[in-house]
């Protein structure tokens, strides 16, 4: 049977320490009950940076919950003079297996380009961590029937290594509008992905509730990228549980 992965992006929230702990503990309690049931999902919490060191040392036996941490961005070198920076080798030794990297928030309020993104793939894979590479049009893209064009624009960075990156597929008009991107039409993103990289496990993000979420797995999806759903933990369980009956 196929294991799917879902990625909770916390993006800049909560607010307070207190509350990432409340948020976390009511998600591991769930993951806890749900065992069985979500054996062939497999969890990957990305909280902001700051309450990582947290919640990896708080959770013993990560199997048990089926459960891993991947961080929301990183930077291109191992350790220096770069202010403000956390590199790939700091999120691999505290005990994270993901990156999240390219995230379109990235690419347009802090103007990440495609030269940078590359860059911290690369870094990233050296530390063995696994990145997992946000790609997606924006609504004028789309409208301009410059999908495709963009897709293999963003996707060429990672050549000859996208095997071993986990792709996001995440249009940009989908991002927090609850207006997600219709299944049928994302399964053609998909195939035209896969012919790309056999290989790579791709995942849809972009307005991903419990009511949408089986609907992705079902057409080919191997998991899904959940922003604000993420943060309401019975949802997001809730999610886990409803692509589980999918696969
Ligand atoms: P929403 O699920 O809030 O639309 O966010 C998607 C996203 O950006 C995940 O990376």
């Amino acid at each position: 049977m196929k294991k799917i992965k879902i990625v909770a992006n916390w993006k800049c929230n909560p607010g307070t320490l207190k509350e990432a702990k409340v948020l976390f503990n009511l998600l591991t309690s769930e993951l806890k009950k749900n065992f069985l049931i979500l054996k062939d999902v497999e969890t990957i919490v990305c909280p902001p940076f700051l309450y990582l060191p947290f919640f990896v040392f708080q959770v013993k036996n990560l199997k048990h919950y089926n459960l891993k941490f991947g961080a929301q961005n990183c930077f291109w070198e191992e350790k220096g003079p770069f202010t403000g920076e956390v590199s790939p080798l700091m999120l691999k030794n505290l005990g994270c297996q993901y990156v999240i990297l390219g995230h379109s928030e990235r690419r347009q309020i802090l103007k990440e380009t495609e030269l940078m993104i590359g860059k911290k793939i690369k870094t990233a894979l050296k530390a063995k961590l696994k990145p997992i590479l946000c790609i997606g049009e924006s609504l004028e893209e789309k409208k301009k029937k410059k999908t495709f064009q963009v897709l293999r624009r963003q996707l060429k960075i990672v050549f000859p290594e996208i095997s071993k990156v986990i792709i996001a597929y995440e249009p940009v008009w989908a991002i927090g509008t609850a207006m997600p991107c219709p299944p049928g039409e994302a399964q053609k993103i998909l195939f035209f992905l896969k012919k790309f990289s056999e290989k790579s496990k791709i995942l849809y993000g972009g307005s991903v509730n419990s009511q949408n979420c089986k609907e992705y797995i079902k057409v080919g999806f191997d998991g899904l990228l959940v922003g604000s759903a993420s943060l309401i933990p019975k949802e997001f369980v809730q999610i886990l549980k409803n692509a589980t009956n999918e696969i």
